[in-house]
């Protein structure tokens, strides 16, 4: 789905975070100068293997941690490094659902408590039964039973929780949702069921989402465009359709390697891809100087390591961090095809109203 770019909503310009290393050590660079933007009803996917910086990104935008340089606007404003009182006030604003929901839901709190949690906290001089209602309406729409308020997060299965978990976040009705790996605990049939309900919600509301994850296929499932992140540096960024593809980039094309298909023979043109990409060249970059995907890159070549790419804009709203980008072969495109395995055919959830059940027993 491609929706029309407007305004952006969330807007991160050379977003740099660093974390010290001790005294010996110069301090690590987690996320290096990255700029993307999210429009209002769109969703916009960061993707990497472990250790891109995605999580530091997410919990920069979020005020978990401080950045070295650059700046995060919400309609034009920044929210960068601002104090707790002003980052209480974005709460309506902006919200957030991690990989393990028992970050947010705690344990010892039944989910009604945990679920009206933010309500409370917004002061907005709602009375009990209000806030009780409310609770009830969004758990509903999540598809767990408005009885299910009294039960506590154990008493519920892995992708219930993140319902729940998804039901706190949007409780608010935010504008935006950061969702860090937020399908990744959960079992390939039940993932699917959860994206489809983040997207269901995103059509009700006009939700953004800044959606995190390391796995391709969840990202060409609910994404609009995507950035590909690697060592903290964007790679490449466009289109779902066009980066998931027709990937540009080398790094693309081995992150899309890596996605396991059922079919035989682009499970072969992949391994072929895979082994090409961990073969280890001979450039090795010099500090930050260099394509950091130098010494993993079947095509590097010396002029890759004696500076570093700069983000090209190569039409279509894509760009991309190689100097070879123009001259490498051209990726086979039906080897790329990747689907969510459990998409296939997708499974919807019920419509709403019949949707109101905690029974389901894996999600
Ligand atoms: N609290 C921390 N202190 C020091 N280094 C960290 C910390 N958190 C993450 N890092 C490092 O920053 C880099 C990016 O990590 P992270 O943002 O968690 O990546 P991802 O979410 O893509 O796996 C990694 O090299 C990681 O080891
Ligand atoms: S710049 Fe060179 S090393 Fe980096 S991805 Fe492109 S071809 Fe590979
Ligand atoms: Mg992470």
């Amino acid at each position: 789905m491609t929706k029309p770019a407007s305004d952006p909503l969330l807007e991160i310009t050379d977003l740099t975070v660093r974390y010290s290393q001790g005294l010996r050590r110069p301090p690590l660079t987690a996320v290096d100068r990255v700029s993307m933007s999210v429009a209002a009803g769109e969703t916009v996917s960061v993707v990497g293997e472990s250790g891109s910086g995605k999580t530091t990104l997410a919990s920069t935008v979020l005020g978990l941690h401080r950045a070295a340089a650059g700046s995060v606007r919400l309609h034009g404003a920044e929210i960068l490094n601002t104090s707790a009182r002003q980052r209480k006030a974005l709460g309506a604003s902006l919200q957030a659902v991690f990989q393990d929901p028992f970050s947010s839901l705690d344990p010892s709190r039944t989910i009604g408590m945990s679920v009206a949690e933010p309500l409370r906290a917004a002061r907005n001089g709602l009375s009990a039964a209000e806030i009780r209602d409310r609770t009830g309406q969004i758990l509903s729409r999540v598809g767990i039973q408005p009885a299910g308020m009294s039960k506590y997060p154990a008493e519920f299965s892995g992708g219930q929780r993140q319902r729940i978990a998804i039901a706190r976040a949007l409780i608010l009705e935010p504008e935006i949702v950061i969702c860090d790996e937020a399908v990744s605990a959960l079992d390939v049939s039940i993932q699917a069921q959860v994206l489809n309900l983040l997207e269901e919600l995103q059509q009700d509301a006009g939700t953004s989402y800044l959606f995190i994850s390391h796995n391709m296929a969840v990202v060409r499932h609910i994404s609009d465009r995507v950035v590909v992140l690697y060592r903290g540096r964007v790679m490449e960024q466009g289109l779902a359709a066009d980066v998931c593809e027709r990937p540009a980039h080398p790094y693309t094309r081995a992150l899309l390697a890596s996605v396991p298909v059922p079919d035989v023979n682009a499970q072969q043109a992949r391994r072929i891809a895979r082994s090409e990409a961990s073969t280890l060249s001979k450039f090795a970059t010099r500090g930050d100087v260099g394509c950091q995907f130098a010494p993993r890159c079947p095509f590097a070549q010396e002029r890759c390591v004696a500076e570093t790419p700069a983000l090209t804009d190569i039409g279509g709203g894509r760009r991309v961090a190689c100097v070879r980008t123009r001259d490498i072969p051209a990726a086979e495109e039906a080897s790329f095809a990747i689907r969510l395995q459990a998409a296939t055919p997708s499974p919807s959830l019920p419509a709403p109203a019949a949707r109101q059940t905690n029974d389901i027993a894996t999600g």
